[in-house]
């Protein structure tokens, strides 16, 4: 009686779990009644892979091949559910993939900044705090139903070309900050490698930088960084191949490329092929003679699921054809599951499982509001600030004019992959918060802005007020996934606009820009009548409020912009052209801060604050010696590039006892307490073909109060940062004199053996 009793109550908690569901018609969850513990898979106390390989041994071809797509059929007999693979959470949880609705209880997920905008605060604190919320929300509403597990961020190629589309969802152009970045996105949002509390995926591997620009599509064409951070230290349990090839061959296609990521860097993952990058190899690439064998490149090279169905309709016949045998299927079936398994899912109902309890309280919190207004704070970039103009009196301002088409908007202010933001505030709305009577006037329709007859209006709004703010920039109509930009200039008549309010404005005005690219503003850079400008980026769901703070001195801006602003004749440069070292041959400026000799409107990390901070090295070494731990170790046998002596690091070299701290004093010269990035770049005096510029040895943000002193030390890895590569793709130490920098301030080391 008592038995019968409990298996009652089991059941009745089981029904209340499905019935809780968004779906009644959900076959029903993996390993619950009345498949309830029936399978080995279902058993905790087996390993993962016996568990998989188990799930995988109760498997029909067909139903295996099903599970090889993102939209996973689910198999009834065995109570697996169907499973869509494809969530997005790039800077908020939202519904640019299947994966994720809000058509359930959760309506909305908080929208933090577009990542080119995080990015500009240099805070690696930040940066984890912004991830986790975002991982929280994402968990809360996977056990609401209405997300997977498995997410499809961060995009962490380099933002190479000033033009790319796609620039704004990454990081921006250093490689050491891409890395950075990727490391603590991961690690924050998946929590621990072992038991995952959501997937993240590092995106696209690799050479994918180009949306659709002047006939060239992004997945036919070639080149190649590295995505060794986001899997080794990152701990990635995700990767996505991308479209382009790679030298010749479909990014997915290239097995040493996933092979790399296994056994060099320790990746534990699944791989899935961006969406259709699959069908693509064989009907635009035409780099496979069938279907079949594009399938059989893919699974033969390491791919394990394919965003799309192109392997949901060419996998059988390719076993058919012995093109593709059914372990090359059970390989890439075990990474899926295994990641599955890791994530809980077939550890009971979601609110069974861990970290069930998250639900719709965990989402839009006041706490993650607070994370996204800190984001935003930190980050904005003030890039101009003539006759300290800004911060204004809030007292001091009888009258305040907004112009710009994006003034009174909201769904402009996340970017590309934002979600359905929780309680947006427009630039408008967040002024009105300070100056009441503030009048408005969009002066084009929209950031296109193709004419100017409410330029009349804008002007008249601009003349009788007081201290006036200009709106101009981008928005997804100009860049966004498969838009690159033409032009580097602002959109349409945009520029004819800011001139126009400018002219009769009875002060210099404040320009706001926003978008994820580098615009050419250099008009107004020079242009006295413009006394601020602020980059705003996609400022995310609390922009508006926080444009207002900035505005009114509420803090103290401390962003720098981590991408090189680069002026119009640049468009001169072929997209295609993915060198990053310039040809002064044929007049090639080569790409970033740390290769690009031409002009700029504004550089890489510019950023200025309501007050100045000037450095000074309080210890750093004058001399590295070579030679006392070469004898230790193997006797270094120094070479040269074109007369000049190097050092090529190679295993046996004892890298960690040659690193060394760099003791800084940073020094807040003004009256306002303030925090900023602190940027360590170093160059050799001697220089070899192919060296960059300078590099970024290493960052922090640093807060400094009034005219006060704080004290950091940055670590520096010789190995690494003081290292370059020649040509060849061989990592040299050039021996000779080092120079450290920072900022306008310069510390010189000599290397020696
Ligand atoms: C689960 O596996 C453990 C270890 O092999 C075994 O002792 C136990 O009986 C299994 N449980 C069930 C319900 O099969
Ligand atoms: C939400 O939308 C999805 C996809 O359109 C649908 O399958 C699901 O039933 C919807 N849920 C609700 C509660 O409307
Ligand atoms: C970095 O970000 C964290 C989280 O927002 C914040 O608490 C901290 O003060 C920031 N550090 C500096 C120096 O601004
Ligand atoms: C921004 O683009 C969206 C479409 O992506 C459009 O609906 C909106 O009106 C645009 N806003 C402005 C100010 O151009
Ligand atoms: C922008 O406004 C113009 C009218 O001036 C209109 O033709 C165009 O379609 C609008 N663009 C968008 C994206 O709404």
């Amino acid at each position: 009686m008592p038995l019968l009793v409990l298996l009652l109550l089991l059941f009745l908690l089981a029904a209340g779990d499905l019935s809780s569901s968004a779906t009644r018609n959900h076959p029903a969850y993996p390993c619950m009644p009345p498949h309830f513990n029936s399978f080995p898979f279902c058993n905790t106390s087996l390993s993962l892979p016996h568990r998989a390989k188990s799930l995988i041994s109760h498997l029909t071809l067909p139903e295996k091949v099903q599970q090889l797509v993102n939209t996973a059929a689910g198999v009834p007999r065995l109570g697996l559910p169907p499973y869509q693979w494809w969530s997005e959470s790039l800077h908020g949880i939202n519904d640019n993939g299947p994966g994720v609705r809000f058509n359930g209880t959760i309506q909305a997920s908080t929208v933090f900044p577009q990542v080119i905008l995080s990015a500009a605060s240099l805070n690696r604190t930040l940066w984890r705090a912004i991830a986790r919320a975002v991982a929280v929300e994402g968990r809360a509403m996977h056990n609401s139903g209405q997300a997977g597990l498995t997410f499809w961020a961060p995009n962490i190629n380099i933002f190479r070309d000033p033009r790319w589309g796609r620039g704004q969802e990454t990081p921006g152009e250093d490689p050491l900050v891409s890395s950075l970045y990727a490391i603590d996105y991961v690690s924050a949002f998946q929590s621990r490698s072992d038991s995952l509390f959501l997937s993240a995926c590092c995106k696209h591997y690799t050479a994918y930088d180009l949306e659709k620009w002047k006939g060239f599509k992004r997945y036919t064409f070639d080149a190649e960084p590295p995505f060794k951070s986001c899997v080794q230290e990152g701990k990635a349990s995700c990767l996505m191949c991308s479209y382009n090839q790679v030298n010749g061959v479909p990014a997915c296609a290239r097995r040493d490329l996933i092979d790399e990521a296994r056994d060099d860097w320790g990746f534990e993952g699944y791989v899935t092929s961006d969406c259709d990058a699959v069908a693509i190899i064989y009907e635009e690439q035409k780099y496979a003679a069938s279907p079949e064998d594009a399938v059989a490149a893919v699974l033969k090279a390491g791919m394990d699921i394919n965003c799309g169905n192109y392997l949901l309709r060419h996998t059988e016949s390719a076993v058919k054809l012995g093109k593709v045998t059914e372990e090359d299927i059970n390989r890439a079936l075990t990474n899926l599951f295994l990641v599955q398994f890791r994530l809980g899912l077939y550890d009971g109902a979601p609110k069974r499982r861990r970290h069930g309890l998250l639900g719709p309280k965990d989402v839009c919190t006041k706490e993650h509001r607070e994370i996204a207004l800190e984001a935003a704070r930190q980050s904005f970039v003030l890039l101009k600030n003539d006759n300290g103009f800004l911060p204004l009196k809030r007292n001091k301002v009888s009258s305040l004019a907004l112009i710009g088409p994006a003034g009174d908007k909201t769904n402009l202010l996340g970017g590309d992959y934002s979600g359905v933001p929780c309680n947006p505030i427009s630039i408008l709305h967040g002024l009105r918060d300070y100056v009441p009577s503030t009048s408005y006037a969009s002066g084009c329709p929209n950031t296109s802005c193709l004419v100017d007859n409410e330029f009349e209006e804008a002007v008249h709004v601009a003349r009788v007020a007081d201290v006036v703010v200009v709106v101009a920039g981008l928005n997804l109509t100009e860049e966004t996934e498969e838009l690159d930009r033409v032009s580097l200039l602002l959109p349409g008549k945009q520029k004819d606009l800011v001139n126009a309010v400018a002219s009769v404005s009875k002060k210099p005005v404040i320009l706001v820009l926003m978008g994820g690219g580098p615009i050419d503003v250099s008009f107004a850079r020079d242009d006295p009548r413009i006394a601020s400008i602020f980059w705003i980026g996609y400022p995310g769901e609390v922009g508006g409020q926080v444009l207002a703070e900035a505005v009114f001195g509420e803090f103290n801006p401390g962003g720098y912009s981590t991408m090189t602003w680069y002026p119009e004749s640049f468009t001169a440069v072929p997209m295609t052209d993915m060198r990053m070292r310039p040809d002064p041959s044929t007049g090639y400026p080569g790409r970033t801060h740390r290769f690009y000799t031409g002009d700029v409107v504004y550089g890489f990390a510019s950023g200025l604050s309501y007050t100045t901070y000037s450095y000074k090295f309080i210890s750093a070494p004058n001399e590295l010696q070579l030679l006392g731990y070469s004898q230790k170790k193997v006797e270094p046998t120094p070479e040269t590039v074109d007369g000049v002596d190097y050092l090529q690091i190679e295993e046996n070299i004892a890298c960690e006892d040659l690193k060394f701290n760099l003791k800084i004093a940073v020094m807040n010269n003004g009256d306002m307490d303030g925090s900023h990035p602190v940027l360590l770049f170093s160059r050799s005096a001697v220089k070899i073909k192919g060296s960059p510029m300078r590099q970024l040895v290493g960052f922090d943000r640093v807060f400094t109060a009034a005219h006060k002193t704080t004290e950091i030390e940055i670590l520096v890895d010789t190995c690494k940062d003081l290292s370059t590569v020649d040509e060849t793709g061989k990592r040299i130490i050039i021996l000779g004199t080092h120079v450290l920098m920072l900022k306008d301030i310069e510390h010189e080391l000599s290397i020696k053996t």
